[in-house]
């Protein structure tokens, strides 16, 4: 079912869409249809023919919260996330006493405790209608429709009319132009209430192929503007907002005709979840789920939470890429502290300082005599779009200075601009956002005089030196004040940047971490610190040193590292760029590092069994698989070590530090010089200076490995009494075909020794000296799981080079000037 942006041809796969969905002749097993003797209730659900589609009881608050609603979901996606709720405003306490059947009257309801309807499809009944005739079948495209059970495709009703906040692929988003309905998509009011929320998007009534954003029934603040069938994209949207959009497998057209206009979402492999729903912030989201990740992964947003209408609430100031987005204009402070440093700007900002005018009921007040008493303006200026119109009353004048009068003598103003004509604003201002172009205007906004302190005019020289003086004491003043308002608004700031990462502030990791004080460990790229989040989340907190990139790179490149989800991969929470601090928020790892678990010396008992040393090698292969082959931009992890490998809970390995080398830059070169402990894993290529390629992991992987066999360093070799370096002992004694004897002696012959054969093999080929002699890691996470046959390996050269200096100092080895990592 190829689709193509050409209008007609996507009229026709409308067309074939129905023509698929409708079952006619089609037999229709009964569980796949709710009847009047066939309800639904309880833990049941109706599944489509097909498989594709459920439709049950949920609950989106979960256990905390008695609240059920009747939803349909994707069947196979294990993250339940509801494309339509039937009683999104009347949930139900208990799913086992409640039903969903067809009434009397031929209409599907839902019935509580008492059996009086809390939902119904409530339409208007139509002849012959009742609940011997009619039937609900959910299709595999989502749709539950009502029809006639002699023949169900004659339709009385269907869900895809009566949309909640999603659209999916095969519904129609649009507008019937014989009933002048349109179809409104309104979001959860947060995103674990489903009742009607503040947004929503419908159709243009006055443009076609258009449709708006709506704040609360009555404000337009986005559009993606006309959509053109010929370039198959929207007038307005900026390429930028579209973040990845995976063109092979949907499309998105737009049909018109006679009877109706609407909006198409199409997938070309029925294996594709895709969604798209205006989500409770008023951003329009595309989700799909990506199996390998196990989560619905953002692929579209628009637009940007600046012009999310109210995103920042009232008197405070928007910019895009900042962290925290929201601040709020001098002189006013957050109206809720907690909510505000929750991520939640909606309240917007208060004044510090009640305007002197108001206080005395309005118009000019007495004290006004004195000009120092008068309220003073403060410029904003590159504003992108002035404030909007509610309240906002313009008036010809020939200054700015003359709308600054007629400002200040109307106590009722709060603030100007002028252009030639006057524009004043009499209620909150909302929206104030700057414009990334450099091209705004200028707002002016009515502060008591105490907040912006004036400095008087110049008149003779005596007069100016003492002016000078207070200037400068007005300069500490301003200082010490406007340190004291930061310091009083402090944010205990989580702010989402979008992948899911939090942007910290320092202060309050400095909290989060009692100062710190909780060394968990050191390393290359800096020191790592426990420390524990607002919510209870234990985390793990690293310090960068000697990150030279500005906070705009950083934060670029935070949004690469963000998203890279993998099990075997350590998740990045968040990460802090102020200043010069540069820290990044990790999970917390409860087992430490492999290093740790692997050397310990303390009993010998508890040695990692055999079977965990090889899942452990398994995994690291396949979180550097991902690392190399799966993400946007293949990353070099350029510090394969067992410190670098953490475990969890039930000590799956998470490689941990990847990408720093790249965020580190160019400065790789020196933070190299100072890694002698790393020596050991650090491949050829690195000391001779050519270019690094992910083969460079796949030898340090290697040497990881050997480790891992044997639970001795390779940096001590030449120090201990080992008559060989270990990986050339291996490398003989499989030629030899006697394996058994390179086991750690700990582990008292325990082991698969098919797999430890397999094991040595491949940490021989991972170390070849030719870089193209080396597996891939996906050829690595194969021969170790016994997908393919593993080759006998030659001894590796440069190892057996090594052997022969095996007494000699490693240092020598730390004077090299590689940084094309
Ligand atoms: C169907 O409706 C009739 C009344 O029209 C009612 O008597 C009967 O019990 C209903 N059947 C079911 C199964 O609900
Ligand atoms: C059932 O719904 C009705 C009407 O919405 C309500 O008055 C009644 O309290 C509900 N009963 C139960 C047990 O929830
Ligand atoms: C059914 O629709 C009518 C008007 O169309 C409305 O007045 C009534 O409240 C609705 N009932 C339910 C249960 O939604
Ligand atoms: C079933 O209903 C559809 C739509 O109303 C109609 O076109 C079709 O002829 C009907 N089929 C039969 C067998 O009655
Ligand atoms: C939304 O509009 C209604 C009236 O239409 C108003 O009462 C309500 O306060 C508005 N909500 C907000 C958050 O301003
Ligand atoms: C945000 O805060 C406002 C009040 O300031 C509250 O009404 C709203 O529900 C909050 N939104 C969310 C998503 O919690
Ligand atoms: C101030 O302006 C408002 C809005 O234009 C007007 O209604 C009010 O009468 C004015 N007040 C005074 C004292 O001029
Ligand atoms: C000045 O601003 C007003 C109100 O925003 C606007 O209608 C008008 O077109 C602007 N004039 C110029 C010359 O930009």
């Amino acid at each position: 079912m190829a689709a193509t942006l050409h209008s007609g041809a996507l009229y026709m796969v409308a067309t074939v869409i129905l023509v698929d969905v409708s079952l006619q002749g089609s037999p229709v097993g009964a569980a796949h249809m709710i009847t009047a003797t066939q309800p639904l209730s309880g833990q049941q659900k109706l599944v489509s023919q097909g498989g594709k589609f459920a439709l049950g009881f949920y609950q989106p608050g979960g256990d905390s919260q008695d609240k059920w609603y009747l939803a349909i979901w994707y069947n196979k996606v294990p993250k339940v996330a509801p494309v339509w709720i039937a009683n999104r405003e009347t949930p139900i306490s208990n799913p086992a006493s409640s039903v969903l059947t067809i009434w009397t009257d031929g209409n599907l309801v839902l019935l509580n405790k008492s059996r009086s309807a809390v939902w119904s499809s409530n339409t208007t009944i139509t002849a012959g209608a009742s609940n011997t005739t009619v039937v609900a079948v959910l299709l595999n495209t989502g749709n539950l429709v009502l029809a006639y059970a002699s023949n169900t495709s004659n339709m009385i009703w269907q869900s895809f009319d009566h949309p909640i906040d999603t659209q999916i692929p095969g519904m129609k988003f649009g507008r019937n132009k014989v009933t002048g309905v349109s179809n409104c998509h309104v979001s959860w009011r947060n995103h674990i209430d489903p009742s009607p929320g503040i947004f929503s998007i419908t159709m243009d009534p006055n443009v076609e192929a258009q449709f708006l954003f709506i704040w609360n029934n009555s404000r337009t603040y986005f559009t993606p503007g006309k959509f053109n069938t010929q370039t198959g994209a929207f007038s307005a949207i900026p390429a930028m907002t579209v973040m990845s959009q995976p063109h092979s497998i949907y499309s998105y057209d737009y049909v018109n005709n006679d009877k109706e206009e609407y909006f198409l979402l199409t997938i070309k492999d029925d294996n594709i979840f895709l969604r798209t729903l205006i989500d409770p912030s008023g951003q329009q989201k595309g989700m799909v789920w990506l199996e390998e990740k196990q989560d619905w992964v953002l692929y579209f947003v628009q637009p940007s939470l600046c012009s999310v209408y109210s995103y920042c609430g009232a008197f405070s100031w928007c910019v895009a890429d900042s962290v925290p987005m929201c601040s709020c204009l001098r002189g006013f402070s957050p109206q809720s502290p907690t909510e505000w440093s929750s991520g939640n700007y909606t309240g917007g900002c208060t004044r510090n300082v009640a305007l002197p005018c108001r206080l005395s009921g309005g118009g000019s007040t007495p004290s006004m005599s004195s000009r120092d008493e008068e309220d003073r303006f403060y410029m904003i200026s590159n504003v992108r779009l002035l404030p909007d119109g509610d309240g906002s009353h313009t008036m010809q004048a020939a200054s700015k200075s003359d709308c600054e009068v007629a400002c200040l003598n109307n106590c009722s103003c709060l603030a100007y601009s002028y252009n030639g004509t006057c524009s004043f604003w009499y209620t909150d201002l909302m929206n104030l956002q700057e414009d990334p172009d450099n091209k705004g205007d200028s707002i002016f906004i009515r502060l008591p005089a105490s907040e912006i302190p004036r400095i008087k005019s110049t008149r003779g020289r005596t007069i100016g030196v003492v002016t000078v003086i207070s200037a400068l004491a007005l300069g500490v003043c301003i200082i010490a004040v406007s340190h004291f308002l930061r310091r009083r608004r402090r944010i205990k700031g989580l702010h989402n940047i979008g992948v899911n990462l939090i942007a910290f502030k320092y202060r309050d990791l400095q909290l989060m971490t009692k100062n710190f004080s909780d060394k968990l460990g050191g390393g290359s790229f800096g020191s790592v610190f426990k420390g524990v989040l607002p919510d209870g989340t234990v985390v793990a907190i690293k310090k960068l040193e000697g990150v030279r990139q500005g906070e705009k790179e950083f934060r670029a490149e935070m949004s690469t590292l963000g998203r890279i989800h993998h099990v075997n991969l350590i998740q990045l929470l968040g990460f802090c760029s102020e200043g010069e601090h540069r820290l990044l928020v990790y999970e917390y790892m409860p087992h430490g590092s492999l290093d740790g678990c692997l050397f310990k010396t303390s009993s010998d008992d508890d040695v990692l069994s055999w079977n965990m040393r090889y899942q452990i090698a398994i995994g690291v292969a396949k979180g550097l698989t991902y690392l190399h082959d799966k993400c946007m931009d293949c990353i070099i992890h350029c510090d394969i070590k067992p410190q670098n490998i953490l475990l969890d809970a039930s000590c799956a390995p998470k490689v941990a530090d990847f990408g720093l080398a790249k965020l580190l830059g160019r400065d790789f070169s020196r933070v190299m010089t100072t890694m002698r402990g790393t020596i050991g894993y650090l491949a050829p290529e690195w000391i001779s200076g050519t270019a690094i390629t992910v083969k460079a992991d796949v030898y340090s992987y290697g040497m990881m490995l050997f480790e891992i066999i044997s639970r001795k360093r390779n940096t001590e070799f030449g120090k201990q009494h080992m008559d060989k370096f270990f990986p050339v002992l291996v490398a003989e004694k499989i030629q030899e075909g006697d394996v058994k004897a390179l086991l750690d002696a700990d582990m008292r012959g325990d082991a698969n020794l098919e797999e430890l054969e397999r094991a040595c093999k491949v940490a021989c080929w991972c170390v070849q000296a030719d870089e193209s002699s080396r597996p891939t890691m996906g050829a690595v996470v194969q021969m170790l799981e016994g997908l393919v046959q593993v080759n006998m390996p030659p001894v590796p050269r440069f190892l057996q080079v090594l052997d022969e200096y095996a007494g000699q100092s490693t240092d020598t080895w730390t004077e090299f000037s590689s940084s094309s990592c």
